[in-house]
């Protein structure tokens, strides 16, 4: 078989596999099978790049490719439900229905409201080829290649089904609960702010510029909308169920009510058993069924008259407040946390409910012993909303009040006046050693992915670390102490061969000695100097100590540097332990100035261009490209404008961009004559 007709083959049958695997939940191969001809297609993609095409399989991954998103107007505007909340209101809903159609007889489509965010997709000729947010209504972003990277999204709809030629589909991109949480959970161990629900979650995912982190973070999307001119049927339903066979994701859980008992009937099963759900909803939507039924109602301004939301109620329940605990974060934020009766809400037991401040608290006027409200809403984690006033006791418990010193090392606790939280000064309080070595060990930093915050706990516990550099003290014999008998005494050791997960450990810290400088000096920790500070200071500085002597109007002069970061960097260098952890990390072997290879790679032969990377490239990652623009002064940028200096062009550069590069006369440059030019070759 010719190699292009090969890669034709692959992209049909991976859309399958994809199909069977996202939408049916049900393979047919392994996943190895599934990665083996994936290889094959990019092996065969990477040879022929005329074959480029952004909706073969392969393309699902992403790519860091800067996604600045256009606006784009909607083809057909994008309307809101009206929102109802109670029975009455959706009989109300129903009787105007009745009227609207004088007699006539009607279905109402009942199916699950979900809770994410809206999408447009279009498909031309069976291909999608732009997916669209619902921005205003009006307008929305384009986020196709970020849409492109969601599994359950057909790309290419098999051939030879009715779909028309041209056709949009609407639906909610959403991430369920099992991503939800496992995304949260890798958050919080890196130390970042935590999303507070899956719509949150799904929806700064969505908007992510790099559409790698879009294809990591398992997004799904139920489809409920189907429009265009030739749609096959005449009612919703049916042509749902026809999307259904195309290859969308469309709910089982959809039903044609006759009149308003079964409306009600699917309101109450539903507003059950929806926490069975792997995904959130907030409602239920309902829609009258036949097209022609839905034209002859028409629109208001903001919605059609012909559909409504019925809004779950967010459950609220009643228990005692047993205590109030205070918690120290990384940060040395103090947060209170209410201490209840255990208590079935939503389907999850609840017995803590964060109090998020000094403010909050004391505007609950909460006292030991009251019957608290609480509530889970949209947000994953409870929160109580109030005393429950009818079974307020006369004699009520001690007040709660906010605390004076911190639970963990009894420091005086502070609080700026413009911010609502209150910290603990100590920064040799647990909570932020622990942190402050967790930031050290982190992706972004010294990348020690061989350690994580449990085992830095248990070090910690263990008095085996107390700071970065006692990282690099750690040995066998401290990790693996030998077993003691009955009286205590070290008995022979014959496991140390096997203490598999402590060697990798230990190679991992070992291997960190090789991160650079700049990302040694984000390590540290130092208030303010984030990723790109630290970047700017080590080029500038070159070292350390330089660094270190460096005075503020030095530091201010460097690009990017500004009063709040020198002062902090000062203030970082006059603590004596943080000198004591530099000498240390210094004489491990950690690297503490820019090799002279680092040095000697700079210029400033891009200086003041800017510079726009896309495609697929052969001799370097597009990361050690971005590098290297950086080292010669230059910037990449994430999208053409007039403002290009040049394109650095792989294989497989999108279309698009081509397009709009050579419409602004944009030099595109080779990889060979980039780094020719940049004289590396
Ligand atoms: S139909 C004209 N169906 O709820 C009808 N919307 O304010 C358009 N939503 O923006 C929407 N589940 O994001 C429809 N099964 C469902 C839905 C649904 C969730 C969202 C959608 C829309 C909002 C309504």
């Amino acid at each position: 078989m010719k190699e292009q007709d090969e890669i034709l083959q692959l992209r049909e049958e991976l859309h399958q596999h994809n199909h069977n695997y996202y939408v049916l939940n049900a393979p047919t191969i392994g996943d190895q099978q599934f990665d083996e001809m994936m290889h094959r297609l990019q092996e065969l993609e990477e040879r022929h790049p005329e074959m480029y095409d952004a909706n073969s399989p392969s393309q699902r991954v992403g790519s860091d490719l800067n996604n600045e998103f256009q606006t784009v107007q909607h083809k057909r505007p994008m309307l809101s439900l009206s929102n109802t909340y109670n029975q009455q209101e959706v009989s109300e809903f129903y009787q105007r229905v009745k009227e609207g159609l004088q007699g006539e007889p009607f279905q109402v489509c009942c199916e699950m409201k979900f809770d994410g965010l809206s999408i447009s997709l279009h498909y031309e000729k069976g291909r999608l080829v732009r997916a669209v947010t619902r921005g205003d209504g009006v307008q929305g972003d384009d986020v196709t290649e970020n849409v492109r990277t969601i599994r359950s999204i057909p790309l290419v709809l098999p051939a030879g089904l009715d779909y028309p030629d041209e056709f949009e589909i609407r639906g909610e991109v959403l991430m369920p609960f099992s991503s939800f949480e496992q995304l949260n959970k890798e958050r919080e161990s890196r130390g970042e702010a935590l999303f507070a629900n899956p719509r949150n979650a799904a929806s700064g995912t969505l908007k992510s510029k790099d559409s790698r982190v879009v294809a990591e973070r398992k997004l799904d999307a139920f489809l409920y909308y189907l429009l265009g001119d030739g749609i096959p049927a005449q009612s919703h339903y049916d042509n749902l169920q026809a999307a259904k066979r195309w290859g969308f994701k469309v709910s089982d859980n959809m039903c044609l009510a006759h009149n308003e008992q079964e409306i009600f009937d699917y309101i109450n099963l539903w507003n059950e058993k929806r926490h069975q759900l792997p995904y959130a909803t907030d409602g239920i939507v309902l829609k009258v069924n036949s097209l022609a039924q839905q034209r002859s109602l028409g629109l208001t301004a903001k919605s059609p008259r012909w559909a409504i939301a019925y809004k779950f109620q967010a459950e609220q329940v009643s228990t005692i407040l047993r205590e109030v605990t205070f918690q120290v974060g990384r940060t040395g934020v103090v947060t209170p946390v209410a201490n209840m009766d255990p208590v079935l809400l939503a389907g999850t037991v609840v017995k803590r409910a964060t109090l998020h401040n000094a403010d909050v608290l004391e505007a609950l006027d909460l006292h030991i012993g009251d019957y608290v409200l609480v509530e889970k809403g949209g947000e994953i984690i409870p929160k109580i909303v109030g005393v429950d006033e009818e079974r307020l006791s006369e004699t009520r418990g001690e007040k709660v009040r906010f605390i004076d010193r911190c639970p963990e090392c009894g420091a005086e606790l502070k609080r700026n006046e413009e911010e609502a939280a209150t910290y603990c000064p100590n920064d040799e309080c647990r909570p932020q050693l622990l942190g402050r070595i967790e930031h050290f060990i982190s992706r972004k930093a010294m990348n020690i992915t061989s350690l994580g915050p449990e085992t830095v706990d248990k070090y910690f516990s263990e008095g085996l670390i107390r700071d970065v550099a006692d990282l690099y003290d750690l040995t066998l014999d401290k990790l693996c102490p030998p077993p003691l008998d009955l009286f205590g005494n070290p008995l022979p050791d014959t496991g140390k061969q096997e203490h598999l997960q402590q060697r990798n450990v230990l190679a991992g810290i070992a291997e960190s000695k090789n991160v650079p400088f700049e990302r040694v000096l984000f390590a540290l920790g130092i208030r303010f100097v984030g990723e790109i500070a630290a970047k700017a200071l080590a080029r500038n500085f070159r070292s350390i100590h330089a660094l270190q002597d460096a005075t503020l109007e030095q530091m201010l002069e460097v690009n990017g540097i500004g009063l709040v970061i020198a002062q902090s960097v000062k203030q970082w260098f006059a603590d004596e332990h943080n000198q004591r952890v530099v000498s240390r990390l210094e004489a491990c072997g950690v690297q503490m100035e820019l090799s002279d290879e680092e040095m000697s790679q700079q210029s400033d032969r891009l200086a003041g261009q800017s510079v726009v990377i896309s495609g697929v490239f052969v001799h370097h990652s597009r990361d050690e490209y971005k590098a290297m623009i950086e080292q010669h002064g230059g910037k990449n940028v994430g999208s053409i404008s007039a403002k290009t200096s040049f394109v650095l062009a792989g294989s497989n550069m999108g279309p698009a961009k081509l397009e709009k590069a050579q419409k602004l006369g944009i030099r595109i440059m080779s990889e060979d004559e980039f780094l020719s030019f940049v004289g590396v070759n």
